[in-house]
């Protein structure tokens, strides 16, 4: 058995890597085993599951892994079906390349604005980069924060069909219990009806991710 590995990745701060790393890995927790790797030296992920209550844990170990975090990475695929890496907000350092060199997929999430979709660019030419010595790895874009109820903009929907990375069908809303999961150490799988709307956001991206 080996692990497909996500890295979730954007050197632009901000932009919910934290948010979703969390949020997927409790959905992919009901498909197999799961772990999630915290490659940011902010420590967000590892803080995220940290806040659980001892008698209600994040249901997905969360392991913060530095600079040996491609090796590490190869020996966890033994032990799980998903691993997710919470990358940091850099391509500074060498942990976002080493993360994306060991993954199957990228996901790339974006404020839905075409100012902060152009500020990624610098990810999509490092992972253009990457490609000649991980082939076959896949990079998608992952709306976040779109407003409720509303549509993308124009002017973003025209900058997302140029952007060399496509987006997945299934955008993230702006939605408060996003951020009180968080506060919480817990995902949207924990809500009970008022976390429907999100639960059913996350599982569609990854039955876009995990599908055939
Ligand atoms: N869909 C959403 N709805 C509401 N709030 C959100 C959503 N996604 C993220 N947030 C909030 O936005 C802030 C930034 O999100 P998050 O920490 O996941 O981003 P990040 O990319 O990991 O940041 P960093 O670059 O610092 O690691 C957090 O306060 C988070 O709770
Ligand atoms: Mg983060």
């Amino acid at each position: 058995m080996t692990a497909t590995v996500f890295s979730i990745a954007n050197q632009k701060g901000g932009s919910g890597k934290t948010t979703l790393a969390m949020n997927l890995a409790a959905g992919l927790s009901g498909r197999g085993r799961t772990l999630v790797v915290d490659a940011d030296p902010q420590g967000s992920a590892v803080q995220w599951s940290g806040m659980a209550p001892e008698r209600r844990p994040f249901p997905v170990p969360v392991i913060a892994l530095g600079d040996n975090l491609a090796s590490e990475i190869q020996r966890f695929r033994r032990d799980y079906d998903f691993i997710v890496v919470d990358c940091p907000p850099s391509l500074e350092t060498e942990r976002t390349n080493k993360a994306m060199l060991a993954s199957d997929r990228v996901l790339v999430p974006v404020l839905p604005s075409p100012v902060d979709l152009w500020a990624s660019m610098r990810l999509a030419r490092a992972i253009e980069q990457i490609r000649p010595i991980r082939p076959g790895l896949e990079a998608c874009l992952v709306v976040n924060q779109l407003e409720p109820r509303s549509a993308l903009s124009r002017a973003m929907q025209e900058a997302l069909a140029e952007f060399e990375i496509p987006a997945l069908a299934s955008p993230i809303r702006r939605r408060a219990v996003y951020r009180n999961v968080a506060i919480e150490g817990r995902s949207v799988f924990c809500l009970g009806r008022q976390g429907d709307a999100a639960k059913a956001e996350i599982a569609a991206i990854i039955e876009e991710i995990t599908g055939p």
